[in-house]
């Protein structure tokens, strides 16, 4: 996983929590670098992780919760830097059906070595899109924080329902999102 996902976790833990919870983190991760990222270095998803774990420890924040904060920050950093991709897009819909094809595939350009999960898109039409996630990493539940902090973002009366399918493992989930009548 890219290093600026991990930069964009300890900022995030620092500006809510303090510098002294940052580094006891750091220190509970037990992390090979000692939480030196660099952006555009390459690190193993499983650190990022044992930090959200131990913070959610430390905290009592429960992990969903955590990580619904955590892609909330994500999506913001995205906006910063690839907003010009995300404003291709017409709707909520519309961005969402082409992450697997478009977002994705263009940042992969940017980072050779970058590690997404795929999506399939078995119903997509105005009123319902459906996304099914699949990883070999468990970030199902930061994939969900992404999509709620997409439905903010366009604003657009949108339900969403989410149903596990890794027996709780996060590697597999099918969201569903239907458009409320206005
Ligand atoms: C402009 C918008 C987006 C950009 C630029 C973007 C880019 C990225 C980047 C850079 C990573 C990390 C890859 C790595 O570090 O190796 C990533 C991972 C990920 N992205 Fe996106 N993404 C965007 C939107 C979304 C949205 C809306 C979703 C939700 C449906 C999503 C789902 C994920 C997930 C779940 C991962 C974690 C890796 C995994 O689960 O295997 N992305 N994305």
């Amino acid at each position: 996983m890219k290093g600026m996902m991990f930069t964009e976790f300890l900022d995030m833990v620092e500006a809510r929590h303090g510098l002294a919870m940052k580094d006891a983190l750091i220190e509970q991760a037990a992390l090979p670098n000692a939480g030196a990222y660099t952006s555009v270095g390459s690190y193993d998803h499983r650190e990022l992780l044992r930090l959200a774990a131990a913070l959610s420890e430390r905290t009592g924040v429960p992990m969903p919760a955590l990580m619904a904060e955590y892609a909330d920050a994500v999506f913001e950093l995205f906006l910063r830097r690839y907003r010009p991709m995300i404003e291709r897009a017409t709707s909520c819909f519309d961005f969402l059906g082409r992450i697997e094809s478009y977002i994705h595939v263009e940042v992969r350009k940017l980072y050779p070595d970058a590690e997404f999960p795929s999506f399939s898109y078995p119903q997509h039409d105005t009123q319902v899109l459906v996304m099914d996630y699949r990883s070999p990493r468990p970030m199902s539940v930061f994939a969900e924080g992404l999509i709620r902090a997409t439905i903010r973002h366009y604003g657009e009366p949108i339900d969403l329902a989410v149903e596990d399918q890794s027996d709780g493992r996060g590697t597999a989930a099918r969201f569903t999102m239907t458009r409320r009548p206005a």
